[in-house]
């Protein structure tokens, strides 16, 4: 019998052709993200993993809205009265699948920010692999707006991709700013007219479900791992991170690789893939 699909309530997910389309689903409230919402996101991503319709997640959101980040209302007023333990699980839910899961994430992600991106919101966008959006969405860090600063651990996030100087710009000021923005800030890869959106994503997605996925796994997961490390540290774990690839990966493709260019001519590995 085929699986349930995951989720169905603050969380929706499509599956066609190996993409999961995995939609924050709080269109009226601007797909803002309350507690109810990250302990769903916790059962679908933990559900897609080990799903074999789903070979690559992209996430967006319902309606005009990536999301709004977090939920004023639904997230902050709702946690300030429990107790520090109550609190504490509340906040783990939303670290857990804004972060950790995505950042290590067994498939590749793509964020496909659809509208509005704020606050929060920046977190899971920049722990997916990639990111595609709509030329006109708008993004803002807007904490300083209502009197906070961007926690969680958007701060931390931001400078991973964002340079210093433009990173304050925007913490200080709370301006927003539109997708082509974005790509020009080191937040997505890409900004397209909104007409384009889900076509260009699912073509990026596409282009990922052609390759060897284990390989691909082990190259996601090496890129993230070896950049907290020493140059030293780096060497040597990547050195062994290519030995343990070729252990696992069940296609053997690096044994194929060689053969079908080596041995065969059969292809070009600066021009394309080889055939799986
Ligand atoms: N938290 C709680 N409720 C929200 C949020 C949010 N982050 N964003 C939108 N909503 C709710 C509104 O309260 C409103 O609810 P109601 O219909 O029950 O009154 C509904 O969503 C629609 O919002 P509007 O403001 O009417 O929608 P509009 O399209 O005019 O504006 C916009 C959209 C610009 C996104 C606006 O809602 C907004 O500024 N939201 C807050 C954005 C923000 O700063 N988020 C927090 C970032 S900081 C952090 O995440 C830690």
């Amino acid at each position: 019998a085929e699986k349930p699909v995951p989720g169905g309530k603050e969380v929706l997910v499509e599956f066609e052709d190996g993409i999961a389309w995995v939609q924050l689903n709080r269109p009226a409230k601007r797909n803002a993200m309350s507690v109810g919402l990250a302990h769903e996101m916790n059962e679908v991503l933990d559900a897609l993993e080990t799903d074999d319709r789903c070979g690559v997640v992209v996430l967006t959101g319902v309606g005009e809205a990536f999301s709004a980040g977090m939920d004023l209302k639904d997230f902050f007023r709702a946690t300030d009265g429990l107790s520090d333990i109550e609190r504490h699980r509340a906040y783990r839910s939303t670290r857990a699948w804004q972060w950790r899961t995505l950042m290590h994430y067994a498939k590749p992600t793509i964020a496909m920010v659809n509208g509005w991106c704020f606050g929060g919101a920046f977190t899971p966008l920049i722990c997916c692999d990639l990111a595609v959006t709509d030329e006109k969405a708008v993004f803002g860090l807007s904490e300083i707006n209502w009197g906070v600063i961007p926690g969680g651990v958007v701060s931390k996030a931001i400078s991973t991709v964002m340079g210093d100087r433009q990173a304050l710009y925007y913490v200080m000021s709370g301006e927003k700013f539109d997708g082509a923005k974005a790509v020009a800030l080191g937040l997505a890869n890409e900004a397209v007219p909104k007409e384009q959106l889900r076509a260009r994503t699912a073509e990026i997605a596409r282009t990922l479900l052609g390759k060897n996925p284990t390989v691909l796994r082990q190259a996601r997961m090496a890129y993230k791992y070896s950049r907290e490390m020493t140059w030293e540290q780096a060497s040597e774990y990547l050195t062994a991170k290519v030995d343990q690839t070729n252990f696992v990966d069940p296609e053997r493709g690096k044994e194929q690789g060689l053969k079908q260019f080596l041995d065969e001519k059969s292809f070009r590995p600066g021009l394309g893939n080889y055939v799986r």
